[in-house]
């Protein structure tokens, strides 16, 4: 049993590298059938609709006055919104375990029969503390300066027009198209492609590996998983490699220029700039895919919703910020206490993991009334922690969320009939939610 708690107690970090929660699964299987709230998150059925379990654990965090909810799988958890924003806010607690200077990335992980398998992710700034954190962040800023968002915008509506072309031609022949395969997931890679001006040879083998290592935020399923994903990591570095390397001769406007730039004049070290422009593929793929699935599921489920942004496609911007709120893609992050601390008079000790339950804050009926509901007209809709809060708040949210508003208003604009066409298919996962198809007709 030991042995089981200390590989759960690793949840935390791998909650953000993703890469054993498949060990945490066959232990924890148990504990949810006799109501652990924490492992329920673990598993089906609850997965599948993570928020009644969400309620429970916020109402039991407040009963317990405040402080994080324990859970047998050696791990604590926090539900109500301002637990939740305190604590990433809060400089005490890090991404790592104190004194943890290394990174988890690179270290051989387990699989749910207790082999052992190469990290396949690498993710800089995400897995580090201050003070490195502090420095990466500075070299992949850039990349979301105004000017470059303009300049993502362009993009990001020439493409939308360019799939939408396609989905409706296929729609008026088949009677339906998916909206994830044809819209959602081909936009984010496209903007992305553009931000490392990555050439159009590649773009499709780029974001076939992008795809593949995207997958791995939520846990390695299987050896088979993981050597697929192996093999993707490869690809990606050696494209990576090759473009930064033309880079440092040939620099352009792009972000990979910036960073080839940097690794010449000491600012980052080779491999932290690869590790970096990997992660912005990485974060910036899965992520807002899900954005904009979830975000055309809610609207279509809701009675008044779809047809409230068809009256007015200005709303998309605000139908953005609700789908955050409402269903985030990501749901949930993971920090460690790098001291022995109270929390709302609950003692953690130094190294002690919390998982910090962004889906459930974003519900928090204290913050948000008939949180439930979702409602395109709500107030305050973007007070929400859908992007995390203190040094990690995602650094492309600006990205995010303009790829999400220029999509919803240009389906509205250019396909107002839409409406579901088949039962979508969720992904079963613990970390992303979104559908991973959503057939719809227009
Ligand atoms: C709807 C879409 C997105 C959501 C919901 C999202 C969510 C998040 C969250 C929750 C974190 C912080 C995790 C933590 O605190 O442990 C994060 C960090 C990050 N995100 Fe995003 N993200 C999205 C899109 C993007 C995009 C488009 C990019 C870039 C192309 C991106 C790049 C990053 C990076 C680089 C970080 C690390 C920041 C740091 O640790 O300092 N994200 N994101």
């Amino acid at each position: 049993m030991s042995v089981l708690h200390d590989r759960l107690g690793r949840l935390a970090a791998d909650v953000v590298l993703g890469t054993r929660i498949g060990a945490m699964r066959a232990g924890g299987l148990a504990l949810a059938v006799r109501g652990d709230r924490v492992a329920r998150l673990l598993h089906r059925p609850w997965r599948l609709d993570p928020y009644p379990v969400y309620s429970e654990l916020r109402a039991a965090q407040t009963r317990a006055g405040g402080g994080p909810v324990r859970s047998r799988v050696g791990i604590t958890a926090l539900a109500t919104r301002a637990s939740c924003e305190a604590v990433l806010r809060d400089r005490r607690f890090g991404v790592q375990p104190a004194g943890d200077g290394s990174r988890l990335g690179g270290k051989a992980a387990e699989t749910a029969d207790g082999g052992s398998l190469l990290e396949p992710l690498d993710l800089p700034l995400l897995i580090t503390d201050p003070p490195d954190h502090t420095r990466l962040r500075r070299l992949a800023q850039p990349a979301f300066a105004p000017r470059r968002l303009a300049h993502y915008r362009t993009v990001a509506e020439r493409v939308t027009d360019g799939l939408l072309d396609a989905a409706l031609a296929r729609s008026r022949q088949e009677g339906r198209f998916d909206l994830v395969r044809d819209l959602a997931s081909p936009l984010p890679i496209a903007v992305i492609s553009a931000l490392l001006d990555v050439p159009e040879v590649d773009s499709e083998r780029f974001a076939r590996w992008g795809r593949a290592l995207g997958s791995a935020l939520d846990g390695v399923r299987s050896p088979a998983h993981a050597r697929e994903l192996a093999a993707a990591r490869t690809a990606l570095r050696s494209l990576l490699t090759g473009l930064l390397e033309q880079r440092r001769t040939e620099p352009g406007e792009d972000v990979l220029s910036a960073l080839a730039t940097a690794v010449d004049g000491d600012g980052a070290t080779a491999d932290e700039a690869l590790a970096l422009a990997q992660l912005l593929l990485v974060a910036g793929f899965e992520t807002t895919t899900n954005l904009i699935g979830s975000a055309v599921q809610a609207m279509q489920r809701t009675p008044g919703q779809w047809a409230a942004l068809i009256e007015d496609p200005g709303l998309a911007a605000a139908a953005v910020e609700e789908t955050l709120r409402f269903d985030p893609p990501v749901q949930l992050t993971a920090r460690f206490a790098h001291e022995d601390l109270e929390v709302d008079g609950a003692r953690l000790r130094r190294d002690s993991g919390v998982l910090v339950l962004l889906a459930a804050a974003n519900r928090d009926p204290a913050v948000h009334p008939d949180p439930d509901r979702f409602d395109l007209h709500r107030e305050q809709a973007a007070r929400h922690l859908a992007f995390s809060g203190g040094v990690h708040y995602c650094l492309g949210a600006p990205l995010a969320r303009l790829e999400g508003e220029v999509a919803l208003r240009v389906l509205a604009e250019r396909a107002p009939r839409l409406r579901l066409a088949g039962r979508p298919v969720p992904r079963i996962a613990t970390v992303l939610r979104g559908p991973l198809s959503l057939p719809v007709t227009a």
